[in-house]
């Protein structure tokens, strides 16, 4: 190197180093951990280098200040205002405040669990809305060893337990309560949008740079998978329904009903898994004759009727007899329901890890529309064929293997996972394309060389 290069390498360090110093004086380039406090407090210090960025989900906002950050519930309006604690507290009026990081919450929302989980929070999860919601292992174990209080039916109980706790995370807009904060997730409309929740939940204990990376993870999987299916493309798309019965009850008058979901998730979810999705003008049927005459051409059923786990609960509901041949999805034996993994109580795993794996999600769903992708062996985690008598799987406390680890997303790495090639018709090519022989002909060459 000549003097002048070394100079100048000099100069452009030197450069950096003012630089770093001006901007971050005396701040480690990361968020306080949660439950650390400042220790002395400079106002004008930027507290927050970790912060997110929404990019999808429509019902939630965060912005960033010095030493505190505003996180707004769009649809409900609530406003919180998270101050750093051992800084000051001279938040906006008409926010809910909350000095961070917060250390023990409690959780009536079934997703909020599973969030926190993949965020690495579990154990800041003292106190849960019902013991029958838990279908993940290691909440049950906390409630077991009784880490985790379970709300009761004893009101004045269950103030003394909420009083303990820092906040808690509902889905219902409690806003006379100071500790409660209004969850949205699954009104947010797309796939994407409610995984994108996990940034929400990570503002409130400084895991911003988590929720980032675990987000950006399973959206780039969820991209993946929905190119593996535009690239293996049914020549003929199945028309899938997403369909519930209503028993009569005080609620619809003591008139059952048969309903056509309407969810854009769902409709997001069939569509990026190859599959066409069922909609209809009317949505609700008093009359089942006229709701079976809708449906009679589509090729996948998913019943969502809360409680008929069984074949023939599905043929009772819907006064189906299975020699009705007529009907697409009974030929095809194809009825799907929503409950493939609970925990022992019937707590659906589908309300908590199904709506932040968004990309295992996909896959369930591509399995669905065309069982032979992702993969041939791919085994379904929450959509279960109950025409094909398919096992529920119950998860209970002892399928908890490390108490101290975040859960990760259930997927496939989709970039991981051996090609397939399925023709229109639906049927696997297994053999080596062409391209791929040329590929590996090319690397045998090159390889040699760099070595
Ligand atoms: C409810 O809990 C409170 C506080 O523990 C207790 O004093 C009271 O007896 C309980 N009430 C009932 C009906 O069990
Ligand atoms: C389904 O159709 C109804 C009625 O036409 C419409 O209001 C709704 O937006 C549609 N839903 C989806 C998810 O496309
Ligand atoms: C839980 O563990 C039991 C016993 O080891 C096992 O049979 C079962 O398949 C596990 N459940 C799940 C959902 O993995």
């Amino acid at each position: 190197m000549s003097v002048f290069n070394q100079s100048f390498v000099a100069a452009i360090c030197a450069f950096f180093l003012l630089i770093s110093s001006v901007l971050v004086p005396g701040v480690s380039a990361q968020n306080l951990p949660t439950g650390q406090c400042v220790t002395e407090f400079k106002a004008g210090n930027d507290y927050f280098t970790d912060k997110v960025t929404v990019e999808t989900a429509t019902l939630f906002s965060v912005e960033y200040f010095n030493h505190y950050k505003l996180v707004t519930n769009t649809k409900t309006k609530e406003v919180f205002g998270l101050y750093q604690c051992g800084t000051i507290n001279d938040l906006p009026a008409n926010v809910k405040p909350f000095p961070i990081s917060v250390n023990s919450v409690a959780v009536t929302d079934t997703s909020s669990s599973a969030f926190l989980d993949m965020l690495g929070l579990r154990s800041v999860i003292k106190v849960l809305g019902s013991a029958d919601l838990i279908s993940s292992p290691c909440l049950q174990y906390a409630k077991d060893t009784g880490e985790i209080t379970i709300l009761s039916t004893n009101e004045t109980l269950n103030e003394i337990t909420l009083g303990k706790v820092d906040l808690i995370f509902g889905a219902t807009d409690a806003a006379t309560d100071q500790k409660s904060v209004s969850v949205s997730t699954a009104n947010d409309p797309g796939v994407l949008n409610r995984v994108e929740w996990i940034k929400f939940y990570s503002v409130f204990f400084n895991a911003e740079s988590k929720a980032n990376e675990v987000y950006g993870k399973i959206k780039s999987n969820y991209e993946c998978f929905k190119n593996l299916v535009v690239k293996n493309t049914l020549a003929e798309k199945p028309v899938v329904a997403w369909v519930a019965y209503e028993a009569p009850s005080e609620f619809n008058q003591n008139t059952a009903a048969y309903k056509i979901a309407d969810a854009m998730f769902k409709k997001q979810l069939t569509e990026d898994a190859g599959g066409i999705y069922f909609n209809s003008t009317t949505l609700s049927y008093s009359i089942l004759g006229d709701f079976l005459k809708v449906i009679e051409n589509v090729d996948i059923l998913i019943d969502e009727t809360f409680i008929a786990p069984t074949l023939d609960d599905v043929y009772k509901n819907f006064e189906l007899t299975p020699d009705q041949q007529k009907y697409k999805f009974l030929k095809n034996q194809a009825i799907y329901r929503e409950d493939g993994l609970t925990g022992p109580n019937d707590g659906r795993d589908w309300f908590e890890n199904a709506v932040v794996m968004g990309d295992a999600l996909l896959e369930d769903m591509i399995n669905v529309v065309n069982p032979k992708l992702p993969k041939p062996d791919y085994q379904r985690i929450w959509l279960r064929n109950v025409a094909k008598n398919e096992p529920i799987k119950i998860s209970s406390s002892n399928n908890c293997s490390d108490i101290n680890q975040p859960s990760f997303s259930k997927a496939d790495d989709c970039s991981a996972l051996p090609p397939v090639s399925v023709k229109g018709d639906g049927s696997i090519s297994s053999t080596p394309t062409f391209f791929s022989y040329l590929i590996a002909f090319v690397f045998s060459i090159l390889l040699p060389i760099f070595q």
